[in-house]
């Protein structure tokens, strides 16, 4: 499979099947994420997998839809403001370099048959709270993996993306 056409075949996964996910499944999804580049090689990211069905479920729970509760795995990235790089005009660059190793793991993911959702909109504080975090540390989204109930439909992109000419001006 060409990069491209592994890039059309990741999907937002909404619909996990009741399977759990190989030890070493996750462990290649989370090696993707590390060797992400990242704003001086600061990697302010981490990331807490959960599979523990109560913690899962409380997890599940900072987000309003139910879906998000069959998922087998729930990853929360972290990103860590004590260690992402500044730069000079103060721009904090941890959602940046968090954002590139979440993209990292759900391209892996794709390659590897498991479907991943990005979720941002959940209650972040409350899921701090849960995890018991420090201040400097944000959850910046929850990442369900499991196997998908459904098939990605590669050929969406034609009409659900911008045309390229939109995204590309070449001066
Ligand atoms: C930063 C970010 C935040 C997102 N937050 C949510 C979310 O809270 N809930 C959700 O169902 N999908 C969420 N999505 C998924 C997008 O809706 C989805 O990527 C987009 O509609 C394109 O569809 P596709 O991923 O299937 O290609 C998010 C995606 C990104 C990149």
């Amino acid at each position: 499979m060409s990069f491209l056409e592994l890039a059309r075949k990741r999907f937002s996964t909404r619909k996990y099947l009741d399977k759990p996910v190989e030890e070493e499944k996750i462990q290649q999804v989370l090696e993707a994420a590390r060797v992400a580049p990242s704003a001086h090689n600061y990697q302010p990211y981490s990331f807490v997998v959960v599979r523990d069905e109560e913690l899962r479920e409380k997890i599940a729970e900072t987000y309003e839809y139910g879906w998000l509760k069959k998922a087998p795995v729930i990853l929360v990235a972290l990103g860590d403001h004590s260690r992402s790089w500044r730069r000079s005009d103060g721009k904090d660059h941890c959602d940046i370099d968090t954002a590139i190793a979440i993209d990292h793991l759900t391209l892996q993911a794709a390659e590897l048959g498991l479907g991943t959702c990005w979720v941002c909109m959940f209650n972040t504080m409350q899921c701090h709270k849960i995890l018991e975090l420090p201040d400097y540390m944000e959850a910046v989204a929850l990442i369900p993996l499991g196997y998908s109930a459904r098939e990605g439909d590669a050929d969406r992109h034609e009409e659900k993306r911008r045309p390229l000419p939109e995204l590309a001006r070449w001066r």
